[in-house]
């Protein structure tokens, strides 16, 4: 039977790389042996590309590119072959970070980038059995994360609110695929509530 794909979604500073790390410790998980992953992927040569591109003032259109190529990466070579075997998969970000992220970066490029950006996914992508959206205020994410790059606070401030808005549109449109979590709290009672809801879900069927 094929596994299932589960993936964790956020803006940056939603605390959500603190929860994975959680969830990877958290004994309840275990039993089911998930394969735990991310995107960007780390250590491969698509995943350098794209921290090379992250680090630099790479052009946004080819920053799409890379992240794109990165996931064909992955899902060839890890997240396919994982679901084959039946194995439960937990990926922390994925296809929506890029309709999310890319949609607010190439704004000023294209006319729809995010119907852009998902038509490009179309017909090799696997879409995920559950998501699970950390949601967070910008003013707080960050104040936890501080500045990336050239972005003033303000306008770290304007971008993740036009990615937020994104992801809960996305919410909004899937409710059935989207797990909308308060990452405002303590990463504990996040990492409980992720938990419980993963436990249910891979018990379902
Ligand atoms: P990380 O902080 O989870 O390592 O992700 C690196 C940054 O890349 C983060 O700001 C989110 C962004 N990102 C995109 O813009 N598009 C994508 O497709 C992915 C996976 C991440």
């Amino acid at each position: 039977m094929q596994g299932k794909l589960i993936t964790l979604e956020g803006i940056d500073g939603s605390g959500k790389s603190t929860v994975v790390k959680k969830l990877q410790e958290n004994s309840e998980l275990r039993v089911f042996e998930p394969v735990f992953t991310r995107e960007p992927t780390r250590g491969t040569l698509t995943g350098n590309a794209v921290e090379n591109a992250i680090q630099s003032n790479t052009d946004q259109l080819a920053e799409l590119f890379l992240f794109t190529a990165d996931h064909a990466e992955h899902l060839a070579k890890l997240v396919k072959p994982a679901l084959e075997k039946g194995k439960t998969v937990i990926s922390d970000r994925y296809s929506d970070s890029r309709y999310a992220y890319q949609g607010i970066t190439l704004k000023n490029r294209l006319e729809n980038p995010l119907e852009w950006v998902k038509y490009l996914h179309r017909g090799w992508t696997v879409v995920p059995d559950l998501t699970f959206l950390f949601d967070i205020e910008p003013e707080i994410a960050v104040k936890r994360c501080g500045k990336r790059g050239e972005q003033t606070k303000f306008e770290k401030i304007e971008f993740l609110r036009g990615v937020r808005e994104l992801f809960l549109g996305f919410a909004a449109e899937e409710p059935e695929r989207f797990v909308i979590v308060d990452a405002s709290g303590f990463p504990e009672d996040v990492e409980k509530k992720v938990v419980q809801k993963i436990l249910d879900f891979v018990q379902r069927d």
